[in-house]
Formats: structure tokens, C-alpha cells, sequence
């Protein structure tokens, strides 16, 4: 009964949330001034920036941001090669998910760890954090450490043979739990907290992975300088 809910009703739960989320999130206001208000011409909220922390110090921010943001990247493209070779049965798309997830997670553990130690060592930042600023790492900490805590400690791997083949079930709509009903208990944590953070996803300002780069495409120029240039 558990697996049906967490692998059948869970991840359309999710589907619908994420999706639904964000459109609606896009177009409603739904989180500033005039809420719940629905006008096509909102394109976001005003929270849907991620209040960017760099003004309090450029440096301190050091490698943590290109870490996390090429480390989720590489996650992704390797989860979804993962997926289609455990699906297809292609051995070397799992091998592959295997050794360059491995390396993704350990770059986004790096990022991500610094990124939260950041948010409560210097005052000025945390001051500025608000609750979901370290809901959000906190989430993807523990999902890439269950992750990784299963390749490298437990050593089981080949788990998207049945992963694949189950998330292919969800979206031809036949679903299909027993799939992953032998795989290992901290592998079905992994997924299940992960299904609760993309539920979690679009009210928060991770939402601003929707317009990247859209935006750049529409908005008008911004002009920078550099410090020298303006004290001239
Ligand atoms: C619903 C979303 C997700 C699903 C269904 C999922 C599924 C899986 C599966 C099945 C494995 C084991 C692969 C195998 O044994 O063949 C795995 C490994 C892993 N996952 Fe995820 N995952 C999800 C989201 C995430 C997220 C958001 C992160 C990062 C924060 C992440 C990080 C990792 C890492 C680091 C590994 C170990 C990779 C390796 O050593 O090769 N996963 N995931």
C-alpha cells in the first residue's frame, strides 16, 4: 500500500503541483502584493528573484555558486541518461550515469555545503535569508547525500534498471509501483524526498529556473560599468 501511494499517487501529485505551480505562480501574483491575483501580464511575482546575496561580498560567494549551478546540471543530464539507458537496457548510458553523477554530486555537496554555511556565518546574509533560502538546501543537501551515500558507501548501482522503466510507466500512464518494490530502502528515500522537494519547488525562488535565459531575450539592456570607469 505504502509503494502504491509513494510510486503511483506521490509522483502525479508532484506532476501536477510542479507544473500547476509554476504556471500559476507566473501569472498570478501569487506571492506579492496584490495576491492570488490572476493577470497574464504578471510574468512573476516579485519574489520570483533569487535576492541575490553578492553584494555582501563578492568573494564569499567564491566557488560555492558555479559549483552548485553546474553540479545540479550535470545531475540532471545524468539522471535523464540514467533513466532512458536503464528503460532501453544500454548499459554504458547507466555507466555513464553512474561515474559523471557521481562526479555531479560531489561538486553540488561542495556548492551547496558552502552555499548554506554562507547563509549562517556572515551576518549580513543571514539577516537577508528567509525560511525557504535554507528549506531549499537543506532538501537538496540531504537528497544528494542520500545519493551519494549509496554509490560510495553502500556501493549498489544499477538501480535505473528498475527506476528507469517505473518513471516510464508514470508518464505513459500505466503505472507501474512493483517496479520498485525490491530496490534499496535509502534508494526509495532518495526518490521520495526528491518527489516532496519538486512538489515543495514552485513557492519557492527556485522558480527562476523558468525563465533562464527567457528573460534575456525580451528585457531591455543593462548597462554595466566598472567601479573605475565611474569614478572618473
Ligand atoms: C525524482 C527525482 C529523482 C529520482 C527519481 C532519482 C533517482 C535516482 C536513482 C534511481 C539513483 C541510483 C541510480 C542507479 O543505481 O542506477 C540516483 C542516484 C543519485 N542521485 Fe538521484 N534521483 C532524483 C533526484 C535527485 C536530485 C534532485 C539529486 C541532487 C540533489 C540527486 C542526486 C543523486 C546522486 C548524487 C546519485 C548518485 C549518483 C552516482 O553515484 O552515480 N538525485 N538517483
Amino acid at each position: 500500500m505504502w509503494d502504491n501511494f509513494f510510486f503511483i499517487g506521490l509522483p502525479y501529485i508532484t506532476v501536477v503541483v510542479f507544473i500547476g505551480g509554476i504556471v500559476y505562480r507566473g501569472f498570478s501574483s501569487m506571492m506579492s502584493v496584490q495576491r492570488g491575483k490572476w493577470d497574464l501580464s504578471a510574468r512573476g511575482d516579485y519574489l520570483w528573484t533569487t535576492r541575490s546575496t553578492g553584494f555582501f561580498g563578492r568573494a564569499s560567494i567564491g566557488p560555492a555558486s558555479l559549483c552548485l549551478h553546474w553540479g545540479i546540471l550535470i545531475l540532471f543530464v545524468a539522471h535523464l541518461a540514467g533513466f532512458i539507458g536503464g528503460a532501453y537496457e544500454l548499459t554504458s548510458w547507466v555507466d555513464f550515469f553512474r561515474w559523471v553523477g557521481f562526479a555531479g554530486g560531489i561538486l553540488f555537496l561542495y556548492g551547496a555545503t558552502w552555499a548554506l554555511v554562507r547563509r549562517v556565518v556572515i551576518p549580513q546574509v543571514k539577516a537577508m535569508s528567509t525560511p525557504d533560502d535554507y528549506i531549499v538546501l537543506l532538501f537538496l543537501i540531504v537528497i544528494d547525500g542520500l545519493g551519494l551515500y549509496q554509490a560510495a558507501v553502500e556501493m549498489v548501482f544499477g538501480i535505473s534498471y528498475s527506476a528507469g522503466p517505473w518513471i516510464g510507466s508514470i508518464f505513459t500512464l500505466q503505472p507501474d509501483a512493483s517496479m520498485m518494490a525490491g530496490a534499496p530502502f535509502i534508494n526509495k528515500l532518495h526518490i521520495i524526498v526528491s518527489l516532496f522537494f519538486f512538489a515543495y519547488f514552485p513557492f519557492t525562488k527556485l522558480v527562476h529556473v523558468g525563465s533562464y535565459p527567457f528573460g534575456y531575450i525580451t528585457r531591455s539592456f543593462i548597462s554595466m560599468r566598472r567601479y573605475l570607469a565611474l569614478k572618473k
